[in-house]
């Protein structure tokens, strides 16, 4: 299967124009695609089936137990099928089975572990507030923030961990978030704000085939290895700000082939 990924496009201030990508087989938004939501209109009629996962600019000033149905019902008008917490079947063009598995994630600040996550989490506090969204009627601040993206996590490693029923052939992951700390930005390293941005997912990944993921607005492309299987490997396609250059040797052309097992 191949695969189309974008993501981090921030159309409520960029001006990007995405493209459909000849040979691919599916587009995957991995979030942060238009705070205003009005962008996704775009991908009406979109050549190919199109899979999303949430980011957090998707919830820019909102609240959250509106916004969720809301933006769910938003891409349902729009063809868009948005994951999360759900998995999707799709079977490819040679007959392969891949599971996709969905959710933003969000950061539960955990990345260098428990002794630093009070510094990760004061230092979530510019972006929270900037954010300035609710839940459940009440402020998102860094603790209701680390709940929410818990639940995501228990999630997540239930259903990779689950044993193989046999309905699918590989699975691909789609998180905004990062997985893992090698998925930061190497602007900023490790400090602790980085923390807000990726996820010590580490031990999930050798349970997908591939992992999808935005929100760090650069580009990576690794493997991770796995004892006796194909590594699995990491891609984040972001595009990120073109006023501040992030979009730098981004390549609008990628397609992100998932081999058969
Ligand atoms: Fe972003
Ligand atoms: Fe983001």
């Amino acid at each position: 299967m191949r695969l189309q990924l974008l993501s981090d496009l921030h159309l409520e201030t960029e001006a990007f124009d995405p493209e459909p990508v000849p040979g691919a087989e599916l587009l995957v938004l991995a979030g942060d695609i238009d705070a205003t939501w009005d962008a996704f209109d775009r991908f009406k009629g979109w050549p190919v089936p199109v899979i999303a996962v949430a980011g957090n600019h998707e919830f820019d000033g909102r609240e959250f137990d509106d916004a969720w149905p809301a933006l769910r019902q938003r891409c349902d008008g729009c063809g868009i099928r948005l994951l999360e917490r759900e998995t999707l079947l799709l079977t490819d063009s040679g007959g392969q089975r891949v599971r996709f598995v969905g959710t933003i994630r969000w950061s539960d600040f955990d990345l260098f572990g428990e002794a630093r996550r009070p510094q990760a989490m004061r230092a979530a506090g510019y972006f929270l507030r900037l954010m300035g969204s609710t839940i459940g009627g009440e402020v998102l601040d860094a603790d209701r923030l680390r709940a929410e993206s818990l639940d995501c996590r228990a999630w997540l490693a239930a259903t990779l961990n689950a044993p193989p029923d046999g309905s699918y052939d590989a699975t691909v992951v789609i998180t905004h978030f990062g997985p893992s700390l090698r998925s930061g930005d190497p602007r900023f390293g490790s400090q602790p704000g980085t923390a807000s941005f990726c996820n010590a997912d580490d031990p999930l990944i050798p349970l997908a085939d591939l992992w999808l993921h935005g929100h760090l607005h650069c580009r990576h492309d690794y493997l991770v290895e796995r004892p006796g299987r194909a590594p699995s490997r990491v891609v984040c396609q972001a595009v990120g700000l073109q006023r501040k250059g992030e979009d730098r040797g981004y390549d609008a052309t990628k397609l992100i082939e998932l081999v058969p097992h």
